[in-house]
């Protein structure tokens, strides 16, 4: 069976840059397993489906009609026929997908899908439950940290680039909001897996984590 390398941490903690990078390095493919929950909170908008709704939301989770493509090394997500790569990275779709995400019967419905990544040579799958729960068996497991001001920072920086509006106070809010939703889950909370090598990149930057990682990745 292909390999897994997966990178858990909360948001803006750098894993999704991280994840891509090595994927390119070692040829890997990349799962983000946050944009699936991303997918789902957005299809659930347009079909006017409430996100406390298991039931439906379980449904549509099932039936999801989503496509991952590759354009020139940037993935491009398509849902239901349309390109929403950037529809689905709004704070607004991801608090959304946070809330979903604590649906037990939600990850349930998403954890098919998210095992049909694992193709060869291999995968690096990037999210919060990689380690513990999607891929327990992983060769390697990164938990990726930061402080909750750096990350806000992150995060802020990324979406003016990406030509949104932002407002730093606003994002340190929403991302402790996360970070307690995340953590503070019923099922599938976001923790280090046991055998996880927890990294701190507070004071690291993508350059100095991605060396350690691939230090360490496994084959
Ligand atoms: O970009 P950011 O790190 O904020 O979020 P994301 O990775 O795109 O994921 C969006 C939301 O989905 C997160 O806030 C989590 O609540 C949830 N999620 C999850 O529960 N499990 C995963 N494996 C990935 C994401």
């Amino acid at each position: 069976i292909p390999p897994v390398i997966t990178i858990d941490g909360p948001s803006g903690s750098g894993k999704g840059t991280i994840a891509h990078r090595l994927a390119l390095k070692l040829g890997f493919h990349v799962l983000d397993s946050g944009a699936l929950y991303r997918l789902l909170a957005l299809a659930a908008q347009q079909h006017g489906v409430q996100t406390d709704n298991e039931k439906g939301l379980e449904v549509l989770a099932a039936y999801l009609d989503v496509q991952f493509e590759d354009n020139n090394g940037e993935a491009m997500l398509i849902l239901e026929g349309e390109d929403v790569t950037q529809t689905i990275r709004t704070e607004e779709v991801g608090a959304a997908a946070s809330r979903i995400a604590a649906l037990p019967g939600v990850r349930a419905a998403l954890l098919q899908r998210q095992h049909a990544f694992r193709e060869l040579p291999g995968l690096v799958a990037d999210g919060r439950d990689m380690g513990t729960v999607v891929f327990p068996d992983a060769c390697l497991k990164i938990f990726l940290t930061a402080s909750a001001e750096a990350r806000a920072e992150r995060r802020y920086k990324q979406l003016l680039q990406k030509g949104f509006d932002a407002n730093l106070a606003a994002i340190l809010e929403d991302i402790r909001a996360r970070d307690l939703r995340d953590t503070q889950r019923a099922v599938a909370p976001m923790k280090p897996a046991a055998d996880a090598i927890v990294l701190d990149s507070t004071a690291l930057g993508i350059e100095a984590v991605l060396q350690a990682v691939i230090a360490s990745a496994c084959k």
